[in-house]
This record gives C-alpha cells, structure tokens and sequence, in this order.
C-alpha cells in the first residue's frame, strides 16, 4: 500500500498500523509511505531486505522482526537514516549495530504505560478469581448449582503484591494494585522508585485517616526478598542477558505455594520449561502470562494447565495506545528524517 507517491522520503512500515494520524503525518512532511501488506505475520530478514530495496530513508518495524547487522547495513547502503521499533521494548533491535552504520533507532514509551498495566493487572485477577477455568466450566454446560466450594480463589486485599522492576510500566501496575485492591506492597529495581513510594505513604495515610488498615511498601534489597515475600508477583524488566531465565527452576521454589506470577515483559525473563514443572507440581500456583519464550510457540505441556492464563502479547493492545504507538514511531523517523533528534531513543 502506497500513500504520497510522489514524496521525497521513501519511509516503509513494514506492517499496517493502526489508525491514520501517522501516515498522515509522514505524508505532510514530503514522505512517501510504503506499508507492507503480507499475510504472513512474521517478516524474515531476506522479506525485509526486499522492502528496503536501493533506496530507503526510514523504516518502522515490529517487535517480531530481528534487526541487527544485515538489515542496519542494508538500510544504510539504502541512504537510511532511521529505524523505530513499534515497542517500547526493542530486544530485537541491535543498536551498536545500528550506531555503527549511523541509523538511530527509536522506541515508544510512555503511550503504552497504563493500557500495559491494566492487562497485568486483568491476568492477576484473572488468576487469583480462576475466571478462565469457570468461564470454560460455564461454556462447557457443567454448572448445575453453587456450590461452598466452587472455584474458590484468593482475595487480594491484604495481600502483597511484588513487582520486579519498578519503572513506569511496573510503577503504574503497582499503583493500580494498591488503590484498587488495597495490596500492600514490595519491589525489587536497582533505581528507587520514589514516585511510587510517596503515592503508598500518602494512601496508606488516607486509609488510616479513614479508620481504614493502611498500605505499606518495601524496597526489597534482593529479588529473592519480593519472591518470597509476595503474594502476586509482576515481572517487568527489560529483556537482556542479565534478566535471561529471571525466573527459573531456583527462584519458582523460593514463591509461596500459593503465590500468582504475571509476565507482561518478554518471554525470556521466565524459563518457561521449569514454569511447567512448577504448575504441574504445584496445582495451586497460578501464572498469568501474555508473552512466551519461543513465540508464537508455548512450551510443551503450558496449554494444558488450568493454573495458567494465556492470551497473545496483547498487553499494549488498546485503540489509543496502538494508534499513539504508532504515531511515535513515524515521529521518530520523520524526527530524524528531517534533521532532529529522534524523539526518544532508547541509547539516550
Ligand atoms: C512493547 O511495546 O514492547 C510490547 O511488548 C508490545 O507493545
């Protein structure tokens, strides 16, 4: 899909995205907007190579896409200039490479924050409430009555809701645990998060006000501390070869039996074979994951278990954030494009 024909900057995305705004504003700068409209859902680097072609001044790309050497030589020898992942995250970005060939790449941040923390926050009520498994139970015709004991799960309130990696997505889940549920809570981030430490003092203060048992925090000084300690633990770091395997067979021991784990990071961060163990050995463990180690792929035997949520890399995937993501993106291009900074780029 072509839109500009005529402009002076060949800019591509190599998938649709939603909304128009951001075409709109690439083609107001003199840019021509090629999209590529494949079936196929993941691009190979060669179905990318193709797309840049012999000239090529900027390129959005997708998460799923492996940008390093090959494609930031090519996008160079095109005359490209700059590359904006539509993430926040950009672990499939090598930006050394990038530097090296003189392309700046950009990221989306901030759009995603609150719509990424709402569906971390969904997968820890849809685990502590079990609402996949009675939704299933409903559709499957098995309700025959109420029951004392049916689907019984936790209640949240009073408990301690852990996050690892307390920065904005991470800070913005733990707020909606504490307000919302009234969650006490503990982090573990190598930063002080002192927003979110301020916000549970100043609530904790109002509920006490209130004759209410107020929240409380602490700053874990180990990641160890928040597994053990906590009740629902939210992963959201940033994927590299520090936090590869977070989340293993050593650390699942360490969580109470009873404890709920949510991913909304990268897939990674969870080995994600001893995840499976853990679930088959300890039934009343549940996890609420929205990304996977090898996607689209699960893990052997992760489909099969009741104690676990799936649902497909969606945590960012609300109208406003997608098309605000979107919009980010082609700033970061154009930004470059036409001689700025770009505007957030992820080695600054
Ligand atoms: C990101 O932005 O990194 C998410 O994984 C997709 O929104």
């Amino acid at each position: 899909e072509v839109w500009n024909p005529n402009g002076k900057y060949r800019v591509i995305s190599t998938k649709p995205m939603p909304g128009t705004r951001w075409i709109r504003l690439l083609t107001d700068q003199n840019c021509r907007v090629e999209i590529c409209t494949q079936k196929k859902t993941i691009l190979s680097v060669e179905e990318i190579l193709t797309l840049i072609g012999d000239k090529c001044d900027g390129v959005i790309g997708q998460l799923t896409e492996d940008w390093g050497e090959v494609l930031f030589s090519a996008l160079s020898k095109a005359g490209g200039k700059a590359f904006s992942n539509m993430a926040v995250g950009y672990n499939n970005v090598d930006v050394n490479a990038a530097t090296k060939y003189g392309v700046a790449v950009g990221n989306t941040p901030g759009v995603l924050t609150e719509t990424t923390a709402e569906l971390a926050a969904s997968l820890s009520l849809a685990a502590s409430r079990r609402i996949v498994e009675a939704d299933e139970f409903m559709r499957a015709g098995l309700y025959d009555g109420w029951l004392p004991h049916l689907f019984v799960g936790n209640l949240l309130k009073g408990q301690t809701v852990g996050v690892i990696g307390a920065g904005r997505i991470g800070s913005a889940y733990a707020r909606m645990m504490i307000e919302g549920f009234k969650m006490n809570l503990i982090y573990f981030d190598l930063y002080q998060a002192t927003r979110l430490e301020k916000f549970v003092t100043a609530y904790g203060q109002f509920l006490k006000s209130n004759g209410e048992q107020p929240v409380t925090w602490k700053r874990a000084s180990s990641m160890e501390e928040v597994l053990r300690e906590a009740d629902v633990i939210s992963l959201h770091p940033i994927l590299d070869k520090t936090t590869y395997h977070l989340i293993n067979k050593d650390s699942l021991a360490i969580m109470k039996k009873e404890a709920i784990l949510v991913n909304c990071s990268r897939g990674p961060v969870v080995d994600e074979v001893a995840l499976v163990e853990h679930l088959k050995e300890n039934p009343m463990f549940r996890v609420g994951l929205d990304v996977f180690e090898d996607e689209p792929f699960m893990k052997p035997g992760l489909r099969d278990m009741k104690n676990a949520v799936v649902v497909p890399h969606i945590a960012s995937a609300s109208k406003w954030t997608r098309e605000g993501m979107a919009t980010l993106a082609a700033l970061n291009v154009l930004g470059k494009i036409k001689g700025y900074p770009i505007w957030s780029n992820p080695n600054q």
